[in-house]
């Protein structure tokens, strides 16, 4: 179906790669499960939309990790509610026209549900293959995310769910949380295991200054990482070395950055307008938490073309150029190169 403008952004089947499961989770379904649980005497937390009122998206990142370890995480506390509300990301990624989505989650004890880490990564895979029958032009894996928090036994227990779950869908481990905690060259053990293990890495790379010191940029760099989340506080040498691996994933999040003023100035301003046309590294545009700043895919899409003047084939080949760095094999390639325009 065509616009004024060319394309319908909805319609145009997309991928994803780049969505924080209990960041995607809509303010309204987060609603949903606080009444259900209200009714039941089982929370006293305020009701989600007043705690985040639709329209609100300018969290940034004093406020925005703390909505989940204060807020969102004592909502969404047992297999039910983690069940329903990760139904609920995957219905709406599909409505919004996602035909393949990575979507990642820190592994969770739930202790007052009776879940381990295990039963989280386990009830998020069958939510995932309940959805996959309801939806099923849209295909789900999962990435385990290691919190930069993390103990070195911690983040060896993500990667060795990361393999017990390999047969039902983890593809991937990444690094992710606040970027102002922890050191990463702590992390170097578990990333080799998880590569040796066959599994990717995408890592959270330069999305603050206080995560892009030359000594974190150099650990990371030495991964070898098949993807990199934001990229944003990168200086000259590194996005040298950068533009020079073929085939490496670029996760970028626009409104994210925007709203939570990660980057100076607006759109116009990201980092997009730098990379997409580099040779080497494979841009893709992603959410990373559409609950929190409320751009689905499709309006990610729409910033991109109104924002840096892309042409619909350049915005057609873009999008299908990420079919190269997605984490399934080449039976889900295969599909994807006969579904995406
Ligand atoms: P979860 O892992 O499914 O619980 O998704 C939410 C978590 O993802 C947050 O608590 C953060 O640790 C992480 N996260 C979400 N967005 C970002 C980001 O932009 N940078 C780093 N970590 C993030
Ligand atoms: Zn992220």
């Amino acid at each position: 179906m065509m616009l004024e403008r060319g394309l319908d952004f909805v319609s145009m089947p997309k991928i994803e790669l780049h969505a924080h499961l209990t960041g995607s989770i809509s303010r309204q379904c987060l609603h949903e499960i606080w009444e259900v649980k209200k009714a039941a005497g089982k929370t006293d937390l305020e009701d989600p939309l007043l705690v985040m009122p639709p329209g609100r998206h300018d969290y940034d990142l004093k406020t925005f990790f703390p909505l989940f370890s204060s807020y969102i995480y004592n909502l969404v506390n047992d297999a039910g509610s983690l069940e329903h509300s990760t139904k609920s990301v995957i219905r709406d990624f599909a409505r919004d026209g996602v035909v393949y989505l990575e979507l990642r989650t820190t592994p969770r004890a739930m202790p007052l549900a009776g879940l381990d880490k295990a039963g989280y990564v386990g009830a998020v895979l069958r939510a995932i293959e309940d959805a996959q029958e309801e939806a099923p032009m849209l295909h789900t894996r999962l990435i385990l995310s290691i919190d930069r928090r993390n103990t070195l036994d911690e983040a060896g227990e993500v990667v060795a769910l990361a393999k017990l779950f390999r047969d039902r869908g983890v593809v991937a481990v990444d690094l992710c949380g606040d970027p102002t905690k922890g050191d990463v060259s702590l992390f170097t053990p578990v990333l080799e295991e998880a590569k040796a293990a066959g599994l990717k890495t995408t890592i959270h790379f330069a999305e603050a200054e206080a995560s892009a010191s030359e000594a974190e940029l150099s650990t990371i760099m030495s991964w070898m990482p098949d993807r990199l989340g934001h990229v944003i506080h990168v200086p000259e040498t590194v996005k040298r070395q950068i533009a020079e691996l073929s085939g490496i994933g670029l996760e970028l999040c626009l409104s994210c950055n925007v709203h939570a003023k990660m980057i100076v100035g607006s759109f116009e301003a990201h980092h997009f307008g730098e990379w997409w046309r580099v040779d080497g590294p494979i841009v893709v545009p992603c959410t990373d938490d559409v609950g929190v700043f409320g751009s689905p895919l499709s309006n990610e899409w729409r910033l991109i073309q109104k924002h840096f003047n892309l042409q619909r084939e350049e915005i057609l080949g873009l999008a299908r150029k990420g079919i190269d760095v997605i984490f399934a094999g080449d039976d889900e390639r295969e599909r994807l190169r006969g579904v995406m325009w």
